[in-house]
């Protein structure tokens, strides 16, 4: 046989793209672009949101799950802007369904709206078969928000600049973790003014405003792989603002400590709290005590690192 070419042409594209916690999060003096240089210790954890894109006359939005009531489905939507930047790319029109069904808590301080919007590029960059590689995905990436690359790396990453700067870190094993979820989100633009308000009126001893230094002693200690020696070390300069911002959050991090956690971390901007754990049945049973506590809205036990935004169905 020759001269016939067998080509599949998928009608539809599933990512799955994972949530994201600071490890450490470094944050330098407010930037003239009201950006704050970062060096930032990111981990991707088996939290999902699973992004589904169509060929459609019209390019929609439609979020379904955890917290979508609260997403806007609109041109502001960070999925549909990657949509958008991804079909200037390939000049085609941005003709797309895009359905969204969240796992990771909206407003968060999980990368939740970044995940998704690595999971369009990624969704749509299969479907319509771009020859685009993973330099120019990421590039389109950082444009769309500063933890939209990490949503594309995964893994365990150091990120600088914006958070957009990324080289792989050494991670050894599985790192067991328990989320504890917040009733309402905090805006990442407040949780940072509140930092440089702060800073300003020095009223946080702990949150200096020099220039943030590389955390060796984490990365050390993730080579390891072991969670006792990484506990101890995660830090987030956010973590005083967003508590300043939803006092509540003090007594979610004081029971995750109580109820057998190694650390236990505001997650980005937050209101998540994140919990170190010694191992698999260890966050098990924190969740449980947790979840009995009242001190969440949920919790949820997830592990990391895992693999970035990636292709797991063809309809
Ligand atoms: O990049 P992204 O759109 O996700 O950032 C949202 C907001 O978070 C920015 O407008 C800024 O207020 C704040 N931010 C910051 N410094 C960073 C990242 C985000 O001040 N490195």
């Amino acid at each position: 046989m020759s001269g016939v070419s067998l080509s599949v042409v998928s009608s539809s594209v599933t990512v799955r793209a994972p949530a994201k916690v600071n490890l450490h999060l470094g944050v330098g003096p407010l930037r003239k672009d009201g950006y704050h240089d970062l060096i930032t210790v990111f981990q991707a954890l088996s939290l999902y949101d699973d992004i589904t894109v169509r060929q459609d006359p019209e390019l929609s939005v439609h979020t379904r799950g955890d917290g979508a009531a609260s997403v806007a489905d609109d041109h502001t939507n960070l999925a549909y802007r990657a949509a958008v930047v991804l079909a200037e790319w390939a000049n085609r029109a941005a003709g797309l369904s895009i359905d969204i069904d969240k796992s990771i808590p909206v407003a968060g301080g999980m990368a939740g709206g970044s995940a998704d919007a690595a999971g369009a590029l990624v969704a749509v960059a299969e479907l319509w078969r771009l020859d685009i590689d993973r330099a120019e995905l990421s590039a389109l990436a950082a444009g769309l928000g500063s933890d939209v690359p990490f949503g594309l790396h995964g893994g365990t990453a150091l990120g600088t600049g914006r958070g957009e700067q990324l080289v792989p870190v050494l991670s050894r094993g599985e790192f067991h973790w328990v989320l504890a979820l917040a009733d309402g989100g905090l805006s990442t633009p407040t949780v940072f003014a509140e930092l440089d308000r702060l800073r300003e009126n020095r009223a946080a001893a702990d949150t200096p405003s020099g220039d943030p230094a590389r955390p060796d002693r984490l990365l050390a200690a993730l080579a390891s792989g072991d969670p006792h020696a990484v506990a101890p070390l995660l830090h987030n300069d956010l973590q005083p603002a967003a508590l300043g911002l939803k006092p509540a959050l003090r007594r979610t991090l004081r029971a995750g400590l109580e109820t057998g956690a190694l650390g236990g971390i505001v997650s980005g901007s937050g209101p998540t709290c994140a919990f170190l754990c010694a191992d698999h049945d260890s966050a098990v049973a924190v969740a449980a005590e947790l979840a009995g506590a009242g001190v969440a809205r949920g919790v949820r036990v997830a592990s990391g690192p895992v693999p970035g935004a990636k292709v797991i169905d063809h309809g």
